[in-house]
């Protein structure tokens, strides 16, 4: 459920033509729907409403201050992955206490920052990053809470770029040294041990995959439970999917459901870390044609926004769905849609049906909330765009359009 719709073969963002706020900010601009966040969030929230349980939404997926702000203020708690991502979530007003920090690399000055402002656990990678996160603990003479994140070798069946949860890839401790490192930690007095996390990838279109991966931890759960080990939190990661062409991923209520019956018997608070189900659905890009091309391969629509503005097409080859602003009953002809960008990959659909539109036309790169902005760039020296943010009939600019004057912030000629 998201509120873009036509009406009138005009497109709307919640009670505001998009065309409005194009006219008024100028294209390309990210656009996001408060009341679709809102929505998102409680469905989910209350999805878990049976156990306790904390949503740490995942910083990565749209780090914007007014974002993060709305959903701190629906009771969201943060899964952070850098000394800039704790940054912007305190300053948006999300309590320490919900802030759990994942990855693999944190630096010892990012440990310091997240301990002195008494985050509720860090979910450690690797032995090595233990030690460092000790060393701190005593430099700075206070106790760290930490969860071990172990990565349970379980098939995401996702993009192979983002699975996690895999022997192969880098993240987590591997199943069958989690037991020894949850010792070597509790000998420790300068930690704390209070969960065990794991996260096994993104745009996962299954719950089986979670499943699996919550089974495995309440596997080591028992084991740690012999060995006198209580933790407090299980945190399963993010990774829900969403509908971006024909896609059916869970509905919340069935994710929980699946989730929730495997630990019923637990008295543990569930942490859950999603970022692209929350907001994934509830932002557009909107761009402009600039020119049509047709040649005798091809017809291109170019557009003013390009892979440095949403990088997920060029990356991923990922698909989104493209809609006229105004709607029009012209015949399909497949087009790629490309960006202004000097590279063959620029391009965010390719040989997509598209009908025929006009030079300053506008478009709605739909399912751009997450991963969008927050993976954009100034490749080619191209400010980045402004976001937007609708409530019912208004909206406001929650981050304005680069300058020129602010690409060159902190070059100097030498
Ligand atoms: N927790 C951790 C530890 C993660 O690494 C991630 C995502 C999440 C939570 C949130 O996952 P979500 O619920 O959004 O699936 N750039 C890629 C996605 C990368 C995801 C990285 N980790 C894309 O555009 O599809």
């Amino acid at each position: 459920m998201n509120h873009f719709h036509y009406k009138d073969k005009e497109l709307y963002c919640e009670n505001i033509p998009v065309k409005e706020i194009a006219n008024k900010v100028k294209t390309p601009f990210y656009l996001y729907s408060s009341a679709t966040l809102t929505h998102h969030f409680n469905v989910f929230d209350k999805a878990f409403s049976g156990h306790p349980h904390l949503i740490c939404f995942a910083v990565k997926a749209n780090s914007n201050l007014t974002v993060l702000n709305l959903l701190a203020e629906l009771g969201a708690g943060a899964d952070i992955v850098s000394g800039g991502e704790l940054y912007r979530a305190l300053k948006a007003g999300i309590p320490a206490d919900k802030i759990v920090y994942s990855g693999v690399g944190k630096t010892k000055k990012e440990i310091r920052e997240a301990a002195k402002a008494d985050i509720l656990m860090f979910n450690v990678e690797s032995m090595a990053e233990l030690d460092a996160i000790s060393r701190q603990a005593r430099c700075l003479k206070r106790r760290i809470r930490i969860s071990f994140r172990v990565n349970p070798d379980v098939n995401a069946n996702t993009h192979p770029y983002i699975s996690t949860g895999l022997k192969k890839n880098k993240f987590g401790l591997p199943m069958s040294q989690a037991l020894e490192a949850y010792k070597v930690a509790s000998s420790r007095d300068e930690l704390d041990i209070v969960g065990i996390d794991c996260h096994i990838g993104s745009q996962l279109i299954q719950v089986e995959p979670f499943v699996d991966a919550i089974r495995r931890i309440k596997f080591l759960l028992r084991k740690l439970d012999d060995f006198g080990i209580k933790l407090n939190f299980i945190d399963i990661g993010g990774g829900l999917g969403i509908k971006y062409q024909d896609e059916i991923p869970p509905k919340p209520d069935a994710y929980a459901k699946a989730l929730l019956s495997e630990i019923k018997d637990l008295s543990h608070c569930l942490i859950i870390e999603p970022g692209r189900s929350i907001v994934g659905n509830a932002g557009i890009l909107v761009t402009k044609i600039l020119y049509t091309k047709d040649t005798e391969e091809k017809r291109f629509y170019i557009v003013d926004a390009a892979m440095n503005d949403l990088a997920r097409p060029a990356l991923y080859e990922a698909y989104h769905e493209i809609l006229p602003v105004i709607k029009t009953d012209a015949h399909l002809h497949p087009a790629d849609i490309v960006g202004p960008i000097c590279e063959t990959g620029d391009f965010l659909a390719r040989e997509r049906p598209m009908p025929d539109l006009n030079q300053g036309g506008l478009l709605a790169i739909m399912s751009a909330g997450a991963y969008g902005f927050s993976m954009s760039s100034n490749y080619n020296s191209r400010p980045r765009v402004p976001e937007v943010m609708v409530k019912d009939d208004h909206f406001k600019v929650i981050r304005k359009r680069e300058t020129y004057a602010r690409l060159l912030l902190g070059e100097t000629i030498w």
